[in-house]
């Protein structure tokens, strides 16, 4: 059956055949995932690629200072942005090590000690594996389970504390379908009940207003490439006061960011990460303006025009380039097919129909099979309106399509 299904979708498969794919690249619909570095962020990164290549350690001479210069004054301009001081900005490899510094860092303190960790089941791997791996060593931990949107509530949070619970880790927005967390009220819950807490702030830094001191955050993690820096370089803000945060490192050797995470400083990752946040900030309004316009016009015109097509995430609380939809009546092979020349994202692992569902959609209530019939679409800076209006003409010509076939 589904052979046939498929024969007869790729005998038609020139009407869906673009023929200007062949010459071009794919659109790139996919900022969840990564993104391209911007250009005025290159332009302040290649001086310290080229002449001032020095080693931030290097204290005896002018390479080394200008290198450390460099360093302090993106620590500087980051600390800023957050409400932070310079002085709670470390530098990381990307937001997993940030969370792997953040949680397995806090947890060593209490290693001889009972713990519980709540954390949700729909936080990225970075968080759920460090976790995970902790309950190896005995801790004990509470995932979280989120409603229909995606969210964690608060009051679950409440009823999950525990006297021996250290540590609460839950994400600002999530990376599949866009949801933003009530993150100060359940920072000041643990806050209330003297328990750390932590953000994995990837998707949100820069999109949502994250002011540490007021939200009462105790840890956030923050990647470059996900807000058009470069790849391989991180932030992890650590609080320093009331309540200080000890943080045990995970990896030894020079002694750089308070030893806490030694390593010769990659100074041009530095500078280009601060340059993004730079730009995150001063060109928030353009940003989120252009990019939420984007947005409302594709949900309305997919969901108005693909016969039970589904919103994932909540419709209002969530990251402005994050659009998810799920197709009841499209199965993941129509997909892989038809969607060419987009790059997007599909809710499997791969595009193979035995991949494993995403964890997220099943969490939030889809079957296998609707977590697989599942796009995720990642808009961008540079997307276009023109790029938006191929994607929706996309997604509803493999609608029409699969009701022809009666799929
Ligand atoms: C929510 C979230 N956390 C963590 C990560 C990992 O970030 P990095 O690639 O900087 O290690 C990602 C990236 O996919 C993410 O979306």
């Amino acid at each position: 059956m589904a052979e046939k299904f498929l024969m007869r979708f790729l005998l038609d498969m020139p009407l869906f055949f673009d023929t200007n794919i062949l010459m071009k690249r794919p659109i790139y619909l996919d900022f969840n995932a990564t993104t391209p570095m911007d250009p005025l962020v290159l332009d302040a990164m290649l001086p310290y690629l080229k002449d001032e290549f020095g080693n931030a350690s290097s204290n005896s001479h002018e390479y080394g200072w200008e290198a450390s210069r460099a360093v302090s004054n993106s620590r500087k301009s980051i600390a800023e942005k957050l409400g932070a001081l310079s002085k709670e900005i470390i530098f990381t490899s990307g937001a997993t090590e940030s969370n792997n510094l953040a949680i397995l860092g806090v947890m060593h303190n209490f290693r001889n000690h009972r713990s519980h960790i709540i954390t949700s089941e729909v936080e990225h791997k970075a968080v759920l594996d460090v976790v995970k791996s902790l309950e190896a060593w005995g801790v004990e931990v509470t995932y979280l389970k989120v409603d229909k949107y995606g969210r964690v509530s608060p009051a679950d949070v409440g009823r999950a504390i525990k006297p021996h619970t250290r540590l609460i880790s839950i994400m600002t927005a999530n990376n599949e379908i866009g949801t933003i967390n009530p993150i100060k009220e359940i920072a000041e819950l643990a806050k209330h009940h003297g328990v750390f807490f932590h953000t994995d702030a990837a998707q949100a830094f820069g999109k949502v207003p994250l002011d540490v001191k007021n939200m009462a955050i105790d840890m956030l993690s923050i990647s470059g490439h996900k807000i058009y820096g470069p790849k391989g370089v991180g932030v992890l803000y650590v609080r320093s006061q009331k309540p200080q945060v000890h943080l045990h490192p995970q990896q030894f050797g020079g002694g750089q960011e308070w030893g806490l995470r030694p390593g010769t400083l990659n100074v041009p990752g530095i500078v280009g990460i601060a340059k993004a946040i730079d730009l995150m900030f001063s060109n928030h309004e353009t940003d989120s303006t252009h990019l939420l316009k984007l947005q409302k016009k594709m949900i309305e015109t997919v969901l108005q025009k693909v016969n039970g097509s589904l919103l994932n995430g909540h419709p209002e609380e969530r990251i402005y380039n994050n659009v998810s939809f799920s197709f009841p009546n499209l199965s993941a092979d129509m997909f892989s097919l038809g969607l060419n020349g987009l790059a997007v994202s599909s809710g499997s692992a791969c595009s193979s129909a035995e991949a494993r569902p995403s964890y997220v959609l099943t969490a939030i209530g889809h079957s296998d099979a609707l977590a697989r019939a599942t796009l995720r679409v990642g808009l961008g800076r540079t997307t276009t309106d023109e790029e938006v209006d191929i994607c929706i003409t996309k997604i509803l010509q493999l609608s029409k399509k699969s009701q022809e076939i009666g799929h």
